[in-house]
């Protein structure tokens, strides 16, 4: 359908060879002048693409006078009948390069200042971009980005209403929501002292509205965390949000993968029918992630118990107080000078290892290493046999705290596939992580957190672990995982209040915080709850992960910058005086 409005009869791109002799109105902006001593080339841009207006002073003077106006990124209106061009000016790289206008008529719409920065020049800061954002959506990369967006969406709502789902708005005001980041808090004007909590995910009200038998809902919803920001992380950001009653884990992945399979289509890849699957612990232990990046091998290797039989006693100790200890191999590694094993040494350290150790295989058939001290010659040739190392390569490792070990090793996988050129640009891996552990250790806190949240069903065969194991109480919960990132993440519900008392009391949560936090939430769970399962997927993620840029900022129309701010209103702001007073607070800080 043709963008026709009272103003114009087509979009500058929507024009064709089929109207050719008939005459259009377009409108937009200036997007370059070309004056070529007489004849004046204008290109003018709107959403559609770009059109060729030319002037030729001896057939129309008047307009001729117009066109000498025109400056970049004016806005005009112009009428005039489309003409073939002349063969050898056509241009391949436009849709609408073969064909131009002389108008016969050309109004100024509005003038503008000249841009603060150039469009479409590579070379352009980010706070820049970002202060002047209106501009930068006028460049062609950065609304291909927000029309992708929109594309994954109709695509998402148009799949989920043939599955009978139906989107339901939840509130903004609320409470808290689970979801282990710090919640953004609004003062309650009329009820003093009290705060409203911004949602970080629907979760509390999406289980409700399955109490409430909606059966399947979603929503393409606003999320808010104030969490530490990444290029994958926004203060504010939007969730595909599902929830189904009467199903199972597999229910969900199915939908997922069918939801998926349509949105991927979108960039032209099939994704096969049936996603592989991976547990949790697979992935730790092979990629030392959770969301591991198997678009190439690289795969972590366990040498404990070769060093338990060792006099290595250091990395003994780490391993007798539950330490865990991961190697990778490299391939023809053993050629790393002793700068690059410095620098190598000091990656690791700078991702929080204490020491990383090498074992260098040489061809003459022994092994070079720092460790042999401690390492018998036969430990050595085992670890190279585990390793699946020849003559040329080298292994590192790395022995502390299991989250320390995979993260680490994780990184260095990473780390080296991409030096290495392992990785594939153009190679799709989506996979479902399965089984995560109910519970982790919070040394800050010193207690059980959840590692999803705490409406999360525990594994049926671990259930009584919770009281006696919970490090080793698994969870129905499952993540959806592309080439290394997390796209989405969910969880089984608990239906039953006896599990999810004891779920309250294994993270540590007494009868009286479990009432005032989820009160309402278990009450509602009193009255007949269907079994419950559901998903979010980071819809900012999805699209830019698609779109192939390296932050969601690009795919997101307004977003805040690293420090949460944002450069074009300079929200957040000062509150006045009176803001404050009424909302019944007092500033423990200047803020001028
Ligand atoms: P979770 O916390 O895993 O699950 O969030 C789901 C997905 O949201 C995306 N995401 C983010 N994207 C951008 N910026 C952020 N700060 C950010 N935080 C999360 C990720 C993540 O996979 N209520 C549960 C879902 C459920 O159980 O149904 C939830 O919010 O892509
Ligand atoms: P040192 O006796 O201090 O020279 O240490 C001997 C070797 O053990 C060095 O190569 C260290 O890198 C290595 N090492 C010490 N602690 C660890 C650890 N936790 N993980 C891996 N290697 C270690």
């Amino acid at each position: 359908m043709l963008t026709t409005t009272s103003m114009k009869t087509h979009g500058c791109g929507e024009v064709t060879k089929n109207e050719i002799g008939k005459e259009i109105t377009i409108a937009g902006w200036v997007s370059a002048v070309r004056d070529l001593g007489g004849i004046i080339f204008v290109e003018v841009r709107d959403k559609s693409g770009l059109f060729q207006l030319v002037s030729d002073p001896s057939k129309n003077p008047e307009v001729y006078d117009v066109f000498q106006k025109l400056r970049d990124e004016f806005v005009i209106k112009a009428t005039g009948k489309v003409s073939l061009r002349p063969e050898e000016t056509f241009n391949e790289k436009l849709a609408t390069g073969e064909i131009e206008v002389y108008p016969t008529s050309l109004e100024i719409l509005s003038t503008s200042a000249v841009l603060p920065f150039p469009l479409n020049a590579e070379d352009v800061s980010e706070d820049v971009r970002l202060k002047y954002r209106y501009l930068d959506l006028r460049q062609e990369k950065v609304l291909n980005c927000l029309k992708l967006r929109h594309n994954i969406v109709k695509t998402i709502r148009k799949y989920l209403d043939e599955h009978n789902f139906m989107e339901v708005e939840t509130p903004i005001l609320i409470k808290t929501t689970p979801e282990g980041a710090r919640d953004y808090l609004v003062p309650s004007r009329v009820q003093p002292g009290k705060f409203y909590a911004l949602p970080q995910s629907p979760q509390i009200f999406k289980q409700l509205l399955m109490v409430g038998g909606i059966e399947r809902y979603y929503q393409i919803a606003k999320c808010f965390r104030d969490e530490d920001l990444r290029a994958d992380r926004q203060p504010e950001f939007t969730q595909v949000d599902m929830e189904m009653s009467f199903v199972e884990q597999q229910d969900i992945m199915n939908m997922v993968e069918g939801l998926l399979k349509e949105v991927f289509r979108l960039v032209d890849y099939e994704t096969p029918d049936k996603l592989p699957v991976m547990t949790y612990q697979e992935a730790m232990d092979k990629y030392g992630s959770d969301r591991p990046d198997v678009r190439f091998g690289l795969e972590l290797f366990d040498i404990g118990d070769i060093i338990m039989n060792s006099n290595f006693d250091i990395v003994k100790d780490v391993l007798k107080k539950g330490g865990i200890v991961r190697g990778i191999k490299i391939e023809g590694g053993a050629k790393y000078s002793r700068k690059e094993l410095d620098d190598i040494t000091k990656l690791a350290i700078s991702y929080g290892a204490k020491a990383l150790a090498n074992i260098i295989y040489l061809e003459d058939g022994t092994a070079k290493s720092p460790v042999l001290k401690f390492v018998s010659e036969e430990q050595a040739k085992q670890i190279q046999e585990r390793a699946g190392a020849k003559a040329g390569d080298i292994i590192f490792f790395v022995a502390d705290k299991p989250k320390v070990t995979y993260d680490v090793m994780g990184r260095l996988r990473l780390w080296f596939g991409d030096k290495l050129g392992l990785i594939d640009p153009n190679a799709h891996a989506l996979l479902w992580i399965v089984d995560f552990p109910m519970f982790e250790y919070s040394e800050e806190d010193n207690r059980y957190v959840s590692v999803h949240h705490p409406f999360t069903m525990p594994n049926k065969e671990d259930i009584d672990k919770m009281e006696t194991d919970p490090a080793h109480c698994r969870s129905i919960a499952y993540d959806i995982v592309y080439n290394g990132n997390e796209l989405g993440g969910g969880s089984v519900r608990i239906h039953d209040g006896e599990i999810q008392k004891r779920v309250f009391k294994a993270l540590g949560l007494s009868e009286e915080e479990t009432q005032e936090k989820f009160g309402f939430m278990i009450n509602a769970f009193r009255y007949g709850t269907p079994p419950h399962a559901g998903l979010a997927l980071g819809l900012d993620r999805v699209v830019a992960l698609l779109a192939k840029t390296n932050s969601i900022r690009d795919v997101i129309a307004f977003p805040k910058n690293s420090n949460a701010k944002c450069l074009m209103t300079d929200a957040p702001a000062v509150a006045t005086e009176e803001q404050l007073r009424e909302l019944h607070l007092r500033l423990t800080v200047k803020t001028n």
